[in-house]
């Protein structure tokens, strides 16, 4: 008879105790390089580094999320992330203080993921398994993972200018030394103990710049373009256009929530990954349709209030303005460009628009995270909308010629009664 296990060696090297330790270990690295990457989306310029951090950060929050699942399997009372031990926190914080694309891509593909592949590798031949399959096929999935990770990392940084890859290799040399003085990742000798204070324990909060960097192919400006559109191909450039970079500053304002609520629950950076990978996915299909109508990123002026706007303000009216008021009311606009598609036959725009959508439907329920932050206080949350409908009415008699006054995709009307 086939039997399945007939190579499986009973014995491994770790106990239950020290695989708990690595495994919380795994979680704290996981979900810190999840929470960098997340701050670092509106800091570094280049288009194609946040499309492949979101990508990456989304997975490295599923990573750590089954690592802190798995730590209750091996008799932790409970999912709480443990103390990772301050030559992690000092590595850490220094990927955060990270200067510029170069450095942090270097630090985190060429540094730190290849010793946490490596480490996977390790506990993955060391343990045991039969007894701790479930571990043995977490680090087996999550070895697949980063080593794709780590080959699209670095072939985006062979990409980044030779100038800059040589001005960041003195930073690279201090993340090679902060790793050698954590030691092992895979060695429970030096790892977690006793539970930490929340998953990032230890992690400082960088200031937000006010309007999100972008690469030399950008220019801002003040509406979403020069001149009212000559025809309907190009209206279609010009909202393509729009769209991307719009996505892309709610991936960005994402980032920054998630970065700054370290005191958040665990979930909360979970569904705000999973929504600014969405995101990021979104400015990706609009750039992809943009080009497929003959257009290019940089075509257009973009306009930096998607994120600039709400970055000013505080978590709980940021949280309404995105969810309950930009997701929840860009719903209908979403719908009638659907139709307004279907009825001149443009089944590219059609397709992306219905998954944009069902994407958009999980958006603004993410806003049960104010509802949760209020501690469900009805009036608190009308107080909140209340006021957040308010700080908006101010900005627009304050800024009329702000073209993200008049819808929260920051259409000028002139050139949507153009249709
Ligand atoms: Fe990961
Ligand atoms: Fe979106
Ligand atoms: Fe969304």
């Amino acid at each position: 008879m086939y039997d399945l296990y007939a190579d499986y060696r009973l014995l491994g090297t770790f106990d239950v105790a020290q695989t708990a330790r690595l495994v919380a270990r795994y979680h704290y690295i996981e979900a810190q390089l999840m929470r960098m990457a997340a701050g670092k989306l509106a800091d570094l310029p280049e288009w194609e580094l946040k499309s492949l951090l979101g990508r990456h950060l989304w997975q490295d929050s599923l990573h750590a999320d089954r690592w802190l699942a798995r730590l209750i399997d091996l008799r932790w009372p409970r999912r709480a992330p443990l103390s990772p031990g301050e030559p992690l926190r000092r590595l850490m914080a220094l990927l955060d203080d990270a200067p510029g694309s170069a450095a942090f891509v270097g630090g985190i593909y060429r540094q730190v993921k290849p010793r946490l592949i490596a480490a996977y590798t390790a506990h993955r031949a060391a343990c045991a398994p039969l007894a701790d399959e479930p571990t043995w096929d977490l680090l087996g999935r999550t070895i697949a993972d980063e080593e794709e990770q780590v080959r699209q990392g670095l072939a985006l940084l062979e990409s980044l200018p030779a100038a800059d890859r040589a001005a960041a290799r003195d930073y690279e040399l201090l993340v090679a030394d902060a790793c050698e003085a954590v030691g092992s990742f895979a060695d429970p000798a030096t790892a977690a103990e006793r539970e930490a204070g929340g998953s990032f324990e230890g992690q400082q909060i960088r200031p937000a710049p006010s309007v999100a960097a972008r690469d030399g192919r950008f220019r801002f400006g003040t509406s979403a373009a020069d001149r009212p559109p000559v025809d309907d191909h190009e209206l279609a450039l010009v909202m393509a256009h729009r769209d991307a970079d719009n996505e892309m500053h709610a991936a960005e304002l994402l980032g920054r929530s998630l970065y700054e609520h370290p005191e958040m629950p665990w979930e909360y950076h979970v569904d705000t990954a999973r929504q600014l990978w969405d995101e990021v996915r979104h400015a990706l299909i609009y750039q992809r349709y943009l080009e497929q109508l003959g257009g290019k990123l940089g075509d257009f002026p973009i306009i930096p209030g998607n994120y600039a706007y709400r970055i000013a303000l505080d978590f709980a009216h940021r949280l309404y303005d995105l969810h309950l008021r930009g997701e929840k009311l860009g719903m209908p606009d979403l719908i009638r460009y659907r139709e307004s598609a279907r009825d001149r036959g443009d089944t590219h725009y059609l397709l992306l628009n219905d998954f944009v959508h069902a994407d958009e439907v999980p958006h603004v329920k993410n806003g049960r995270w104010l509802h949760w932050l209020l501690k469900d206080d009805r009036e608190a949350f009308r107080r909140i909308e209340r006021e957040t409908m308010q700080i908006r009415a101010a900005y627009e008699r304050e800024h009329a010629d702000d073209p993200i006054v008049f819808a929260y995709t920051g259409v000028v009307p002139a050139l949507l009664n153009e249709e």
